[in-house]
């Protein structure tokens, strides 16, 4: 079974590159399962249910999200709707949606995961260590996915090594920018960063006219940048239940 995992969803770009190219991954990787981390899907920051309905049709089985998750109130307002989106377990609020969804696959059952680090993290309700090692005890599945979502990647490798035996892939996202560091490790891939889908000249997708103007005191709207995008993703490859390849893919397009 392979699982294609696509990295931070960043505004109108990043939308536009996965929905041109979706139909070439499965073609070329012949994927079963597909995720993507969507907290910057809508303008940059959050999710709207129309873009959550749009990720759908495209065929999406589960979409992540971040410290961005809750940005747009109107996701807040229809969180009922969206059964396939997926909060980090340990971020406030924590009593809205849901932090785990679990979809039947060729290989069994699959949990995926959303959980904060709190290394340079805002609104992190408890440990990452503990939130998940709660999930565990909690969830009845085959097979676990993380989508671990933070900044620091010495807390990244430490939730790798901590929890690889009871996952078939840790994967990290947040920063952005792809690591090179892919890896199975018993059974379990992990990546420290799988990287943005958005406009490549950017500061993490966003304008860098305007992030350079908010140095100076300017107020800013968080403007999305535009030009040339990136897609980053990982195929995670599963055999009786375990990890036994994690491949980078990197797609490159100009966008509009
Ligand atoms: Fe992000
Ligand atoms: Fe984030």
């Amino acid at each position: 079974m392979k699982i294609l995992f696509i990295g931070d969803i960043v505004g109108r770009p990043g939308r536009n590159i996965l929905r041109d190219n979706l139909s070439i991954l499965k073609k070329e990787y012949q994927f079963d399962t597909l995720i993507i981390n969507g907290e910057n899907a809508a303008h940059g920051k959050g999710i709207t249910p129309k873009i959550y309905q749009e990720f759908i049709r495209l065929g999406i089985d589960v979409i992540t999200l971040g410290n961005h998750a809750f940005a747009k109130q109107i996701i807040l307002d229809e969180l009922d709707c969206c059964d396939s989106l997926v909060r980090p377990r340990n971020m406030n609020p924590t009593n809205v949606g849901k932090y785990v969804k679990v979809i039947k696959t060729k290989e069994g059952t699959l949990a995926v995961h959303s959980i904060l680090g709190e290394v340079f993290m805002n609104n992190v309700s408890e440990s990452p260590f503990i939130a998940f090692e709660k999930s565990l005890q909690e969830v009845n599945a085959d097979m676990h996915l993380v989508d671990f979502h933070a900044e620091a990647t010495a807390e990244k490798q430490t939730f790798f090594y901590k929890f690889k035996d009871s996952c078939v892939a840790i994967l990290g996202t947040h920063t952005h920018v792809t690591t090179a560091d892919e890896m199975v490790v018993d059974g379990c891939a992990y990546i420290s960063d799988v990287g943005m889908t958005g406009v490549t000249q950017s500061i993490l997708g966003r304008d860098i006219e305007e992030v350079i103007l908010n140095l100076e005191g300017e107020k800013t709207f968080y403007k999305v940048a535009s030009g040339q995008a990136h897609l980053s993703a990982v195929l995670v490859t599963i055999v009786d239940k375990r990890a036994t390849n994690i491949e980078r893919i990197k797609i490159i397009q100009e966008t509009y």
